[in-house]
């Protein structure tokens, strides 16, 4: 059964074909970081104008890159939420009129649910049952999966988004958008021990995340850095980096360790934008393997917005009785506890 995944939730125009849920044929990603570099982050009217520009060619590429045509497909999933309603609309409107003229099946998908099934895109999936972490710009997230299409929140942030804070820094250090690849790449020549940036625990065992804290913390700490305070002389901006990197790395890895051993389990997987991250990947296979715990990365092409995740997770709905809706619409805030359990 192939199905052709479309995202256009965020600034990705994003479509793949992947075969039964798991051989992916194709994955276009058509990616506006150079648009919105300028601006320090995504803008919202300038994305949904880029997506109506690409999403005909990127749904084509994806087709004739699997070496097919829409003739050869048996339905379309497609991101109705969450995300940015702008942007969602391209995607959800665009796979609505393809499934119609083509009389095939379309299926509306949560973004979050595709991020948690990333991980079966790969060779060696994990066992249920497992946490997932959901880590990148919009969200991060704790799951505990039951199986596919049950999942049990355990813990989220209550401010911004891990992915978030790497954006806001990297902008305040001038690294420009998206900040999470130009944060690691800083860090790398840098002192992750130099500055101790606080790391909001939260009540003990809380499972819930706070970032914005620490984001402030750096803000004020490079303010002050800029201007020449004590420390300008022996401090590099590679060290405020990484020094920032060490204290998400460590929070990240921290709850995703506390939440496997609340759920008893000896699997976790982590995705999203910021699980392509080297040195948070490292940290978490060192604490696993401490714990005789197995860690399940996606590779990066799938931690990021793609259709191949959403094509994944619209087959296991159609394959389990879940029905063409053309009357659906998109969502900007949807949480995964809202999804009809499979
Ligand atoms: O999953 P994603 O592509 O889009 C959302 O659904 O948000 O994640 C994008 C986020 C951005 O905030 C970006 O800075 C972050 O993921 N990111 C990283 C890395 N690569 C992307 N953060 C840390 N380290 C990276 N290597
Ligand atoms: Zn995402």
């Amino acid at each position: 059964m192939n199905i052709l995944g479309i995202d256009t939730s965020c600034d990705d125009t994003a479509a793949a074909v992947v075969e039964d849920g798991k051989r992916v044929f194709s994955n276009i990603v058509n990616s506006q970081v150079r648009l919105h570099h300028p601006y320090g982050g995504v803008v919202p009217e300038l994305a949904s104008r880029e997506h109506l520009r690409n999403i005909m060619p990127v749904v084509h590429e994806a087709l004739a890159s699997a070496d097919l045509t829409i003739r050869d497909l048996h339905g379309i999933a497609v991101t109705i939420g969450p995300g940015l309603i702008g942007s969602l609309l391209v995607g959800l409107y665009y796979a609505k009129a393809l499934a119609y003229a083509s009389e095939i099946p379309c299926l509306g998908v949560n973004h979050l649910e595709g991020h948690i099934l990333s991980i079966f895109l790969e060779g060696e999936p994990p066992s249920f049952p497992f946490v997932a972490l959901t880590v990148s710009g919009g969200h991060t997230s704790l799951y505990f999966v039951e199986r596919i299409g049950r999942y049990r929140l355990m813990g989220q942030t209550l401010d911004d988004a891990a992915g978030e804070a790497f954006d806001k820094v990297a902008k305040v250090l001038g690294l420009g958008y998206p900040g999470g690849v130009a944060i690691e790449k800083v860090s790398l020549s840098g002192d992750r021990g130099k500055i101790r940036f606080p790391r909001a625990h939260l009540a003990p065992n809380s499972l819930d995340f706070s970032f914005s804290g620490i984001k402030t913390s750096v803000a004020l700490y490079i303010k002050k850095w800029q201007e020449k305070g004590d420390d300008a002389d022996t401090v590099t901006l590679s060290d405020i980096a990484a020094s920032f990197q060490e204290a998400v790395v460590d929070i990240l890895v921290e709850k995703l360790m506390r939440a496997a051993q609340i759920a008893g389990v000896t699997s976790v997987v982590m995705a999203g934008g910021v699980a392509c991250n080297t040195a948070l990947r490292e940290a978490l296979r060192q604490a696993a393997a401490e714990r005789d715990i197995k860690v399940y990365c996606p590779r990066p092409a799938y931690c990021t917005d793609n259709g191949a995740m959403i094509a994944l997770a619209g087959y296991h709905r159609l394959t389990r009785g879940a029905k063409t809706d053309l009357a659906m619409d998109v969502r900007s805030r949807f949480p995964v506890d809202e999804l009809t359990p499979l």
